[in-house]
Protein backbone atom coordinates (compact mmCIF):
# COMPACT_ATOMS: atom_id res chain seq x y z
CA UNK A 1 0.00 0.00 0.00
CA UNK A 2 1.05 3.53 -0.53
CA UNK A 3 0.69 6.77 0.65
CA UNK A 4 -1.36 8.05 -1.97
CA UNK A 5 -5.12 8.92 -2.74
CA UNK A 6 -5.96 5.51 -4.22
CA UNK A 7 -9.51 4.89 -5.01
CA UNK A 8 -11.28 2.16 -3.45
CA UNK A 9 -11.08 -1.20 -5.38
CA UNK A 10 -14.13 -2.80 -6.57
CA UNK A 11 -16.80 -3.84 -4.44
CA UNK A 12 -16.97 -6.86 -3.09
CA UNK A 13 -20.08 -8.43 -3.26
CA UNK A 14 -20.77 -11.87 -1.47
CA UNK A 15 -24.41 -12.49 -3.72
CA UNK A 16 -26.77 -14.60 -3.27
CA UNK A 17 -27.09 -13.82 0.64
CA UNK A 18 -25.67 -10.48 0.52
CA UNK A 19 -25.30 -7.96 3.69
CA UNK A 20 -28.04 -5.28 3.27
CA UNK A 21 -27.29 -2.51 4.94
CA UNK A 22 -30.51 0.00 5.87
CA UNK A 23 -32.02 1.59 3.22
CA UNK A 24 -30.93 5.32 3.46
CA UNK A 25 -27.78 4.15 5.47
CA UNK A 26 -24.57 5.22 2.98
CA UNK A 27 -21.52 2.55 3.92
CA UNK A 28 -19.33 5.53 2.94
CA UNK A 29 -19.90 8.68 4.21
CA UNK A 30 -19.72 11.73 2.08
CA UNK A 31 -17.20 13.36 4.03
CA UNK A 32 -13.44 15.50 3.67
CA UNK A 33 -11.79 12.53 5.59
CA UNK A 34 -12.79 9.56 2.63
CA UNK A 35 -11.16 12.26 0.21
CA UNK A 36 -8.01 12.96 1.79
CA UNK A 37 -4.37 10.98 1.42
CA UNK A 38 -4.02 8.18 3.57
CA UNK A 39 -1.60 9.04 6.10
CA UNK A 40 1.95 8.06 6.76
CA UNK A 41 1.65 7.94 10.41
CA UNK A 42 -1.74 5.74 10.22
CA UNK A 43 0.28 3.36 7.81
CA UNK A 44 2.63 2.87 10.61
CA UNK A 45 -0.03 1.90 13.27
CA UNK A 46 -1.45 -0.02 10.69
CA UNK A 47 1.60 -2.13 10.69
CA UNK A 48 1.45 -2.98 14.55
CA UNK A 49 -0.89 -5.75 13.54
CA UNK A 50 1.51 -8.13 12.75
CA UNK A 51 3.63 -7.49 16.14
CA UNK A 52 3.29 -10.41 18.57
CA UNK A 53 1.49 -8.33 21.29
CA UNK A 54 -1.13 -8.03 18.60
CA UNK A 55 -1.82 -11.57 19.77
CA UNK A 56 -4.45 -10.01 22.14
CA UNK A 57 -7.32 -10.14 19.97
CA UNK A 58 -7.36 -13.76 19.64
CA UNK A 59 -10.04 -13.61 22.72
CA UNK A 60 -11.82 -10.60 21.06
CA UNK A 61 -12.23 -12.92 17.63
CA UNK A 62 -13.03 -16.03 19.21
CA UNK A 63 -16.14 -14.14 20.98
CA UNK A 64 -17.17 -12.24 17.61
CA UNK A 65 -16.80 -15.41 15.36
CA UNK A 66 -18.95 -17.48 17.92
CA UNK A 67 -21.87 -14.57 18.07
CA UNK A 68 -22.05 -12.61 14.65
CA UNK A 69 -24.23 -14.88 13.09
CA UNK A 70 -25.98 -14.99 9.09
CA UNK A 71 -27.19 -10.87 8.90
CA UNK A 72 -25.79 -9.54 12.44
CA UNK A 73 -24.01 -5.96 12.82
CA UNK A 74 -21.36 -5.45 14.77
CA UNK A 75 -19.84 -2.03 15.44
CA UNK A 76 -15.83 -2.18 15.44
CA UNK A 77 -15.40 0.77 17.38
CA UNK A 78 -11.90 2.56 18.01
CA UNK A 79 -11.23 0.61 15.45
CA UNK A 80 -7.82 2.29 14.26
CA UNK A 81 -6.95 0.89 11.08
CA UNK A 82 -9.34 -2.24 11.14
CA UNK A 83 -6.90 -4.43 11.90
CA UNK A 84 -9.45 -6.71 14.00
CA UNK A 85 -12.08 -6.37 11.16
CA UNK A 86 -9.02 -7.21 9.36
CA UNK A 87 -8.54 -10.47 11.02
CA UNK A 88 -12.64 -10.90 11.59
CA UNK A 89 -13.25 -11.12 7.92
CA UNK A 90 -10.74 -13.25 6.96
CA UNK A 91 -12.75 -15.89 8.70
CA UNK A 92 -16.27 -14.78 8.12
CA UNK A 93 -17.94 -16.08 4.92
CA UNK A 94 -21.54 -15.70 5.27
CA UNK A 95 -22.90 -12.19 5.19
CA UNK A 96 -22.28 -9.66 7.98
CA UNK A 97 -21.92 -6.00 8.84
CA UNK A 98 -19.07 -4.41 10.83
CA UNK A 99 -18.83 -0.63 11.26
CA UNK A 100 -15.76 0.59 11.75
CA UNK A 101 -15.78 3.74 14.19
CA UNK A 102 -12.97 6.00 15.09
CA UNK A 103 -12.35 9.49 16.62
CA UNK A 104 -9.68 9.64 14.31
CA UNK A 105 -9.69 10.59 10.33
CA UNK A 106 -6.37 9.30 9.83
CA UNK A 107 -6.92 5.97 11.33
CA UNK A 108 -10.34 5.81 9.46
CA UNK A 109 -8.55 6.46 6.20
CA UNK A 110 -6.45 3.84 6.37
CA UNK A 111 -9.31 1.61 7.54
CA UNK A 112 -11.41 2.58 4.30
CA UNK A 113 -7.97 1.71 2.26
CA UNK A 114 -8.34 -1.75 3.65
CA UNK A 115 -11.84 -2.60 3.84
CA UNK A 116 -13.78 0.05 1.21
CA UNK A 117 -14.00 -2.70 -1.23
CA UNK A 118 -15.89 -4.98 0.91
CA UNK A 119 -19.33 -4.53 1.20
CA UNK A 120 -19.98 -5.60 4.24
CA UNK A 121 -17.52 -2.78 6.37
CA UNK A 122 -19.59 1.00 7.03
CA UNK A 123 -17.42 3.60 8.13
CA UNK A 124 -18.70 6.29 10.75
CA UNK A 125 -16.05 9.71 12.05
CA UNK A 126 -16.59 10.72 15.54
CA UNK A 127 -15.87 13.80 14.94
CA UNK A 128 -14.83 16.56 17.81
CA UNK A 129 -17.99 19.17 18.36
CA UNK A 130 -16.31 22.30 19.00
CA UNK A 131 -19.21 23.48 20.78
CA UNK A 132 -19.34 20.72 23.22
CA UNK A 133 -15.68 20.05 23.47
CA UNK A 134 -15.99 17.01 22.79
CA UNK A 135 -15.80 13.83 20.28
CA UNK A 136 -19.58 13.04 18.87
CA UNK A 137 -20.91 10.23 20.74
CA UNK A 138 -21.74 7.22 18.82
CA UNK A 139 -25.51 7.27 18.44
CA UNK A 140 -24.97 10.53 17.29
CA UNK A 141 -22.64 9.24 13.98
CA UNK A 142 -24.55 6.17 13.05
CA UNK A 143 -27.68 7.09 10.84
CA UNK A 144 -30.99 6.67 12.89
CA UNK A 145 -31.76 3.64 10.19
CA UNK A 146 -29.24 1.52 11.93
CA UNK A 147 -30.24 2.80 15.52
CA UNK A 148 -33.63 1.70 14.71
CA UNK A 149 -32.07 -1.28 13.92
CA UNK A 150 -29.73 -1.84 16.91
CA UNK A 151 -26.10 -3.43 16.51
CA UNK A 152 -25.67 -7.13 17.84
CA UNK A 153 -22.48 -6.24 19.03
CA UNK A 154 -20.03 -3.40 20.22
CA UNK A 155 -16.16 -4.51 20.40
CA UNK A 156 -13.28 -2.34 21.61
CA UNK A 157 -9.77 -3.12 21.26
CA UNK A 158 -7.05 -1.67 22.85
CA UNK A 159 -8.74 1.63 23.52
CA UNK A 160 -11.15 1.86 26.14
CA UNK A 161 -8.61 3.09 28.89
CA UNK A 162 -8.58 6.25 26.44
CA UNK A 163 -12.11 7.34 26.84
CA UNK A 164 -12.03 10.56 29.09
CA UNK A 165 -15.49 10.10 29.04
CA UNK A 166 -16.21 6.79 29.93
CA UNK A 167 -19.65 6.73 31.15
CA UNK A 168 -21.14 9.03 28.28
CA UNK A 169 -19.41 6.76 25.74
CA UNK A 170 -21.02 3.50 27.02
CA UNK A 171 -24.08 5.13 27.58
CA UNK A 172 -24.14 5.71 23.96
CA UNK A 173 -23.06 2.31 23.28
CA UNK A 174 -26.48 1.31 25.30
CA UNK A 175 -28.39 2.99 22.74
CA UNK A 176 -27.27 1.66 19.82
CA UNK A 177 -26.98 -1.92 21.27
CA UNK A 178 -29.95 -4.22 20.93
CA UNK A 179 -31.40 -5.56 24.05
CA UNK A 180 -29.19 -8.97 24.67
CA UNK A 181 -26.36 -7.14 22.59
CA UNK A 182 -22.63 -7.85 23.93
CA UNK A 183 -19.98 -5.33 24.10
CA UNK A 184 -16.40 -6.92 24.16
CA UNK A 185 -13.44 -4.97 25.33
CA UNK A 186 -9.69 -5.59 26.28
CA UNK A 187 -7.11 -3.58 27.10
CA UNK A 188 -3.55 -3.57 28.81
CA UNK A 189 -4.25 -0.40 30.12
CA UNK A 190 -5.77 -0.53 33.29
CA UNK A 191 -5.34 -2.11 36.39
CA UNK A 192 -6.29 -5.78 37.11
CA UNK A 193 -6.32 -6.69 40.56
CA UNK A 194 -5.62 -10.15 39.41
CA UNK A 195 -2.43 -9.12 37.22
CA UNK A 196 0.62 -11.77 37.60
CA UNK A 197 3.63 -10.83 40.05
CA UNK A 198 6.00 -9.70 36.99
CA UNK A 199 3.20 -8.74 34.05
CA UNK A 200 3.63 -5.04 33.24
CA UNK A 201 1.20 -2.43 32.03
CA UNK A 202 2.50 -2.03 28.90
CA UNK A 203 2.39 2.16 28.76
CA UNK A 204 3.64 2.06 32.78
CA UNK A 205 7.15 1.56 30.37
CA UNK A 206 6.98 4.58 29.22
CA UNK A 207 7.16 6.54 32.22
CA UNK A 208 10.14 4.25 33.37
CA UNK A 209 11.72 5.08 29.47
CA UNK A 210 11.30 8.80 30.87
CA UNK A 211 13.12 8.25 34.25
CA UNK A 212 16.18 6.13 32.65
CA UNK A 213 16.52 8.70 29.53
CA UNK A 214 16.76 11.63 32.31
CA UNK A 215 19.78 9.85 33.65
CA UNK A 216 21.40 9.29 31.15
CA UNK A 217 20.64 12.67 29.77
CA UNK A 218 21.97 14.30 33.00
CA UNK A 219 25.47 12.22 32.50
CA UNK A 220 26.45 11.78 29.08
CA UNK A 221 27.77 15.44 27.85
CA UNK A 222 26.86 14.25 24.58
CA UNK A 223 23.20 14.93 25.90
CA UNK A 224 23.94 18.36 27.14
CA UNK A 225 21.43 19.92 25.36
CA UNK A 226 18.64 18.43 26.92
CA UNK A 227 19.59 19.69 30.38
CA UNK A 228 18.04 23.30 30.33
CA UNK A 229 14.48 21.58 29.55
CA UNK A 230 15.49 18.97 32.25
CA UNK A 231 15.87 21.64 35.09
CA UNK A 232 12.46 23.32 34.08
CA UNK A 233 10.06 22.25 36.18
CA UNK A 234 7.30 24.43 33.98
CA UNK A 235 8.33 22.56 30.74
CA UNK A 236 8.60 18.90 31.84
CA UNK A 237 4.88 19.39 33.03
CA UNK A 238 4.20 20.67 29.97
CA UNK A 239 6.22 17.56 28.13
CA UNK A 240 4.58 15.18 31.03
CA UNK A 241 0.74 16.79 29.95
CA UNK A 242 1.33 15.54 25.83
CA UNK A 243 2.71 12.19 27.19
CA UNK A 244 -0.27 11.56 29.65
CA UNK A 245 -2.33 12.47 26.41
CA UNK A 246 -1.09 9.62 24.56
CA UNK A 247 -0.44 7.00 27.56
CA UNK A 248 -3.42 8.17 29.86
CA UNK A 249 -2.62 7.71 33.65
CA UNK A 250 -4.24 3.96 34.16
CA UNK A 251 -7.48 3.33 36.35
CA UNK A 252 -8.77 0.62 38.08
CA UNK A 253 -10.44 -2.52 36.84
CA UNK A 254 -13.81 -1.50 38.61
CA UNK A 255 -13.65 1.98 36.79
CA UNK A 256 -14.72 -0.06 34.16
CA UNK A 257 -16.99 -2.45 35.40
CA UNK A 258 -19.18 0.06 37.57
CA UNK A 259 -19.44 2.32 34.31
CA UNK A 260 -20.47 -0.52 32.43
CA UNK A 261 -22.96 -0.98 35.20
CA UNK A 262 -24.27 2.60 35.57
CA UNK A 263 -24.83 2.88 31.50
CA UNK A 264 -27.41 -0.36 31.99
CA UNK A 265 -25.27 -3.00 30.94
CA UNK A 266 -24.81 -6.27 32.85
CA UNK A 267 -20.97 -7.21 33.19
CA UNK A 268 -20.97 -11.12 31.98
CA UNK A 269 -17.37 -12.40 32.10
CA UNK A 270 -13.82 -10.75 33.16
CA UNK A 271 -10.60 -12.30 32.58
CA UNK A 272 -7.03 -11.67 31.64
CA UNK A 273 -4.07 -12.89 30.02
CA UNK A 274 -0.99 -12.29 30.05
CA UNK A 275 0.81 -11.47 26.69
CA UNK A 276 4.90 -11.01 25.90
CA UNK A 277 5.85 -7.85 23.61
CA UNK A 278 8.68 -8.34 21.74
CA UNK A 279 11.20 -5.12 22.96
CA UNK A 280 11.85 -4.47 19.35
CA UNK A 281 8.74 -4.71 18.54
CA UNK A 282 7.15 -1.88 21.12
CA UNK A 283 10.24 0.39 20.37
CA UNK A 284 8.81 0.40 16.90
CA UNK A 285 5.90 1.68 18.44
CA UNK A 286 7.33 4.34 21.07
CA UNK A 287 9.18 5.09 17.57
CA UNK A 288 5.89 5.77 16.09
CA UNK A 289 4.97 7.88 19.13
CA UNK A 290 7.91 9.31 20.20
CA UNK A 291 6.64 12.87 20.13
CA UNK A 292 4.88 11.46 23.24
CA UNK A 293 6.94 9.55 24.65
CA UNK A 294 10.29 11.95 25.15
CA UNK A 295 8.55 15.52 23.52
CA UNK A 296 11.54 17.37 25.96
CA UNK A 297 14.29 15.83 23.76
CA UNK A 298 14.66 18.84 21.42
CA UNK A 299 11.28 19.91 22.33
CA UNK A 300 7.70 19.71 20.45
CA UNK A 301 5.33 22.38 18.67
CA UNK A 302 2.49 20.92 21.00
CA UNK A 303 4.66 22.15 24.26
CA UNK A 304 7.06 24.54 23.29
CA UNK A 305 6.96 26.11 20.16
CA UNK A 306 10.02 24.31 19.27
CA UNK A 307 10.54 21.57 16.12
CA UNK A 308 13.14 19.59 16.87
CA UNK A 309 16.45 19.12 15.19
CA UNK A 310 16.72 15.74 13.13
CA UNK A 311 20.20 15.25 15.69
CA UNK A 312 17.24 15.53 18.60
CA UNK A 313 14.80 13.25 16.71
CA UNK A 314 18.07 10.88 16.04
CA UNK A 315 18.66 11.21 20.33
CA UNK A 316 14.94 10.67 21.08
CA UNK A 317 15.23 7.08 19.24
CA UNK A 318 18.40 6.29 20.64
CA UNK A 319 17.26 7.55 23.90
CA UNK A 320 14.11 5.25 23.65
CA UNK A 321 15.85 1.86 22.69
CA UNK A 322 18.72 2.61 25.30
CA UNK A 323 16.08 2.92 28.04
CA UNK A 324 14.21 -0.03 26.98
CA UNK A 325 17.14 -2.41 27.11
CA UNK A 326 18.63 -0.63 30.32
CA UNK A 327 14.69 -1.90 31.43
CA UNK A 328 15.05 -4.83 29.57
CA UNK A 329 18.59 -6.01 30.09
CA UNK A 330 19.08 -8.96 27.49
CA UNK A 331 15.51 -9.83 27.07
CA UNK A 332 13.30 -10.22 24.13
CA UNK A 333 10.27 -9.81 25.38
CA UNK A 334 8.27 -8.73 28.78
CA UNK A 335 5.07 -10.19 29.97
CA UNK A 336 1.70 -7.85 29.99
CA UNK A 337 -1.40 -8.04 31.47
CA UNK A 338 -4.76 -7.82 28.93
CA UNK A 339 -7.93 -7.66 30.76
CA UNK A 340 -11.22 -8.31 28.69
CA UNK A 341 -14.42 -7.49 29.49
CA UNK A 342 -17.62 -8.98 28.42
CA UNK A 343 -21.40 -7.23 29.14
CA UNK A 344 -24.52 -7.66 27.82
CA UNK A 345 -27.45 -5.39 27.44
C1 LIG B 1 -4.41 1.79 20.25
S1 LIG B 1 -5.55 2.17 18.99
C2 LIG B 1 -6.43 0.63 18.84
C3 LIG B 1 -7.02 0.43 17.49
C4 LIG B 1 -7.66 -0.93 17.23
N1 LIG B 1 -8.87 -1.13 18.02
C5 LIG B 1 -6.68 -2.02 17.47
O1 LIG B 1 -6.83 -2.84 18.40
O2 LIG B 1 -5.71 -2.07 16.70
C6 LIG B 1 -6.71 3.21 19.87
C7 LIG B 1 -7.78 3.80 18.99
O3 LIG B 1 -8.71 4.51 19.82
C8 LIG B 1 -9.09 5.71 19.16
N2 LIG B 1 -9.52 6.67 20.20
C9 LIG B 1 -8.73 7.46 20.96
N3 LIG B 1 -9.47 8.18 21.82
C10 LIG B 1 -10.75 7.84 21.61
C11 LIG B 1 -11.99 8.23 22.20
N4 LIG B 1 -12.03 9.12 23.19
N5 LIG B 1 -13.12 7.68 21.73
C12 LIG B 1 -13.09 6.78 20.74
N6 LIG B 1 -11.95 6.34 20.15
C13 LIG B 1 -10.80 6.87 20.58
C14 LIG B 1 -7.86 6.13 18.39
O4 LIG B 1 -8.15 6.99 17.31
C15 LIG B 1 -7.29 4.79 17.96
O5 LIG B 1 -7.74 4.41 16.69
Amino acid sequence: MTATTAPVGPVRTADPDRFRWPADFPRIPDQDWTRQDVDRFGLSYDSVGQHSWYKNLEPTVSQVLAALGEHKVMVDYSSGTGILTKRLLSHIDHPVGIVNVDASPKFLRVALENHGHDDRVAFRLLGFDKARKQLQTLDEVIDPSLVDRGVDIITSTNAIHLYYNLTETLESWAKVLRPGGLASVCSANLRNPGRRAGDWIIDETVEKVNEIAAELVAREPVFADYREALADSAAMAGHTKLREKVFVPVRPLDVYLDAFTDAGFKVRHVFDATIYAEVEEWFQLLSTYHDGVLSWVGGSPKVDGRTPSDLALKHRLFLIRYSLEKLFPGQSSFPCTWSYITCSR
